[in-house]
């Protein structure tokens, strides 16, 4: 599996707190099935000061320590960019990394209150080539009350990551909910760990993508940790990977019809 979403290295966020804590995290990582990690931190002006050129760096020294120590996981570069209004500038000028270097970016909007002219706000983001992953909106609080907000975005092609230990319920029946009815729905295109330790935010998939599959299908669970992941890794455009299964165009159309991944959504 691939995994986009990780507080994985050491001291720099509220993730792992030192070399030993994120190596066995990768342990735990390459046990469950997972072979590629981006490593995440976030980013929050005032907060988390951290930027493209620090994680780079601190990227390279955790690959050399898997390495040494014989772990078998590939490491690549990302955030968790909160959305602030100087995240624009801080994608164009590089400060903020995208996720391998791709289109693709990991977005945090507020936890606890909608932000501001959410919408518009990443809709302006995307104008200028961007496109937004956005991170766990089953956990935000201000779901409940704003849930056609976020079927709105995925509509206009935000894609959305659920947590994988929120599948499961670790988060509270709440944040369950909302991930059953997105994936019910057809909303989510990629699940990710968010992993911050070795204990209940761990970087663990396998079980939640079964879970997964027992609403949208085995293909299209797989589909949330294999081949959207490495569509982003490649940067390939979001209208050439398959869309997430609510997001279908209704009647098929040629061009769209002649694509692979529709093909082999008509063979399920
Ligand atoms: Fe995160």
């Amino acid at each position: 599996m691939i995994d986009l979403h990780s507080h994985i290295l050491p001291g720099i966020d509220d993730g792992a707190k030192t070399l030993e804590m994120s190596l066995e995290m990768a342990r735990i990582a390459v046990r469950d099935g997972t072979t590629v990690m981006a490593c995440t931190p976030h980013i929050y002006p005032g907060l988390y000061m951290n930027d493209s050129a620090g994680i780079h760096a601190e990227r390279d020294k955790l690959q050399r320590a898997l390495d040494t120590y014989g772990i078998p996981l590939k490491l690549v570069v990302g955030a968790d960019a909160h959305l602030v209004p100087e995240l624009l500038d801080g994608l164009k000028s590089g400060r903020v990394p995208t996720l391998n270097g791709s289109r693709y970016f990991l977005l945090e909007p507020s936890h606890h209150v909608p932000p501001p002219n959410f919408e518009s706000s990443v809709f302006n983001i995307m104008a200028e080539g961007y496109q937004p992953v956005l991170t766990h909106p089953e956990r935000l609080v201000w779901i409940e009350h704003n849930y056609q907000t976020f079927v709105t975005l995925a509509k206009r092609g935000v894609w959305m990551q659920l947590t994988a230990a929120a599948i499961l319920g670790k988060f509270g029946k709440r944040a369950r909910y909302w991930s059953e009815r997105m994936l019910d729905e057809g909303l989510v295109h990629l699940i990710a760990s968010d992993a911050h330790t070795v204990n209940m935010r761990n970087p663990q998939m396998a079980e939640a993508v079964d879970r997964a599959a027992a609403s949208v299908g085995k293909e299209e669970a797989l589909r949330m940790v294999y081949e959207r992941p490495q569509a982003i890794l490649d940067d390939v455009a979001p209208e050439l990977v398959a869309p997430a299964l609510g997001l279908l165009p209704e009647q098929p159309v040629r061009a769209s019809a002649a694509k692979p991944w529709y093909k082999r959504l008509l063979s399920i």
